[in-house]
């Protein structure tokens, strides 16, 4: 069941650096939302490893999407990935198939400008480093009021994952993210304060592993089992830096915001990135204060101009979103093997 009829489909462009939970997020996309395009990014892993990642993804799922191959390097910053989450592959654990799906021609930049010129109302759903979404945005700033909205997975609003204060994807590409931030569009944010509340542990691996299995010597869903094997790796790896075998599922969350906004309660607030800080570069900083719509009180949001208005995604209904994401990674995949 998608809980969405196809006339309800927001259409989507799903801009990732996969990494697990950026697959989940395409199967979630290509399920709930109408998935018109996928474009890659340098992030948890070099940008020819995403691109292969999300190109098997496409392929175990049975997702006929476009894959558009963009931005090796953040605007201004030296790369960075997440080996230690991820694997250095970006996709280090299961065993994968040979890849026989190719990227297209085309730069995801110049795809995603000449897409967004071509079609109004969009979602744009950037969920590793902002660089492609930015560059795009740079070149063509017309592009965000023709938008439905960016919904993001970056940042938070508490304490960050890849330093004390840093969220990965932020950290990543701050530059980038303030770019999008500032942009204009209706902007939702997902931040760890958020993901860290949709939990992957031991439960949700057997869930999904119990997709699997043979039918009349057939794999049923080996999709299901590629996610179930990504997802034990990973951790495996959390709990070696942790010492618990829990971390967040991220992505899928910006795609959900954007396909099922019921299930999130979200707040306008005024939010800025950090470039400078020694200690604080690529930190989001989500002012709590304001609880009213800078557009009914007539108040600007600050007078710095660093700060601008955001859908603060500040929580989920985690029992249905997870039930979302299962179904999902289901429908889609049982659906691929036939
Ligand atoms: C984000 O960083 C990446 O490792 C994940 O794919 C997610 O997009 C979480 O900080
Ligand atoms: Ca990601």
């Amino acid at each position: 069941m998608t809980g969405l009829g196809d006339q309800n489909r927001p259409r989507l462009i799903v801009d990732c650096d996969p990494g697990q939970d950026d697959a989940v997020a395409l199967v979630v996309a290509g399920h709930y939302g109408e998935l018109i395009g996928i474009t890659t990014v340098g992030g948890n892993a070099p940008l020819a490893d995403v691109t292969r990642n999300a190109l098997l993804t496409c392929q175990l799922f049975g997702l006929d999407v476009p894959v558009y191959v963009g931005q090796a390097r953040p605007l201004e910053a030296e790369p960075l990935h997440a080996p230690e989450i991820h694997g250095a592959s970006g996709f280090d654990g299961p065993s994968l198939p040979e890849l026989t799906k190719e990227p297209e021609a085309t730069h995801a930049v110049e795809y995603l400008i000449e897409t967004v010129r071509s079609e109004e109302g969009l979602w744009l759903i950037p969920i590793g480093p902002a660089t492609n979404i930015a560059t795009a945005l740079r070149r063509a700033p017309d592009l965000a009021d023709r938008l439905a909205g960016i919904s993001f997975m970056g940042g938070s609003a508490l304490g960050g994952n890849r330093t004390a204060a840093a969220e990965f994807n932020a950290l990543a590409d701050p530059e980038a993210l303030a770019v999008v931030l500032e942009c204009g569009a209706e902007i939702r944010m997902c931040g760890l304060d958020l993901t860290s509340q949709l939990v992957v542990d031991d439960a949700l691996v057997a869930d999904i592993r119990a997709l699997t299995g043979t039918e009349a010597g057939r794999p049923v869903n080996p999709g299901a089992g590629v996610v179930a094997d990504l997802f034990t790796s990973y951790l495996d790896r959390v709990e070696a830096i942790g010492g618990r075998r829990i971390g967040g599922l991220h992505d899928p969350c910006a795609v959900l915001a954007a396909t099922h906004p019921e299930l999130f309660d979200m707040v306008e607030r005024p939010v800025g990135v950090e470039l400078r800080g020694a200690l604080t570069r690529g930190m989001t900083v989500v002012d709590t204060r304001f609880r009213r719509s800078a557009l009914d009180t007539g108040i600007p949001w600050d007078d710095a101009g660093v700060f601008h208005p955001v859908r603060h995604c500040a929580r989920l209904d985690a029992g249905e979103v997870r039930r979302l994401v299962v179904n999902a990674l289901d429908e889609l995949g049982s659906h691929a093997r036939a």
